[in-house]
């Protein structure tokens, strides 16, 4: 499974990074805002330190301004993937910009009908929001399962980039279901080493360590 930050902090990327654990980065205009940076030079930046795909957004809702948009932001970087909403004028400017062989993520997907057309439209990644349809008591595993069996179902490649994680339980049970990526903030990544016996255990270990007067250097 690929795993990508969804942030625009260098620092939190550059950690994470430099453990080999970063697949690619997602950022969205609330995260430009967040970082308080230019959002092509931010994005240069990130290009510049990881290998991998890195999301940038366009703000135009008109599919020309929207390809003229992502056409500017696929020449920070090779690596540039431009994120698109999932509108019309968004599937219309996909299919556009795939066909220029750019890489595209299709953003704000809530449905399986959405994903599959974001699939019709060539999309490199579509990007379900889990945390907001848990938000308001829908089940966004569901979405991810559903989008899974109809991508399989034909052999789509679009890949199932699993967006909007709040918890480890949200990586946990994309992995299950088999998302190829998921992108969550670092925080939420930095948790999944946790586990209360872990600390326990250590604690034991430490202690009787000290009790033994051994030095191991
Ligand atoms: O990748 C999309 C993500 O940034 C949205 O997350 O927590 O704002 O719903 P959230």
């Amino acid at each position: 499974m690929k795993f990508f930050v969804d942030t625009a902090e260098i620092d939190e990327i550059a950690e994470l990074n430099d453990l080999g654990m970063v697949d690619g980065v997602t950022t969205n205009p609330s995260l430009i805002l967040k970082s308080g940076r230019d959002i092509l030079e931010v994005t240069k930046e990130i290009c510049d330190l990881v290998d991998g795909p890195v999301s940038a957004e366009v703000v135009a809702t008109e599919a020309d301004a929207m390809i003229t948009e992502g056409r500017k932001l696929a020449e920070i970087a090779e690596n540039v993937t431009v994120k698109l909403p999932l509108t019309w004028d968004g599937l219309k400017a996909c299919n556009v910009l795939t066909n220029e062989g750019k890489m595209v993520n299709v953003t704000l997907c809530f449905s399986a009908n959405q994903a599959l057309l974001a699939a019709k439209a060539g999309a490199t990644f579509i990007s379900p929001f889990i945390g907001r349809l848990d938000d308001i008591n829908l089940d966004g595993m569901e979405l991810i399962e559903d989008i899974r069996t109809i991508y399989d179902n034909f052999g789509y490649e679009t890949q199932i980039l699993a967006a909007s994680i709040r918890s480890v339980n949200h990586i946990l049970d994309s992995a299950r279901i088999g998302a190829d990526v998921i992108t969550a903030p670092p925080k939420v990544i930095k948790a999944m080493a946790n586990h209360p016996l872990t600390d326990k255990g250590l604690a034991q270990f430490l202690a009787d360590w000290e009790k033994t007067g051994q030095k191991i250097v």
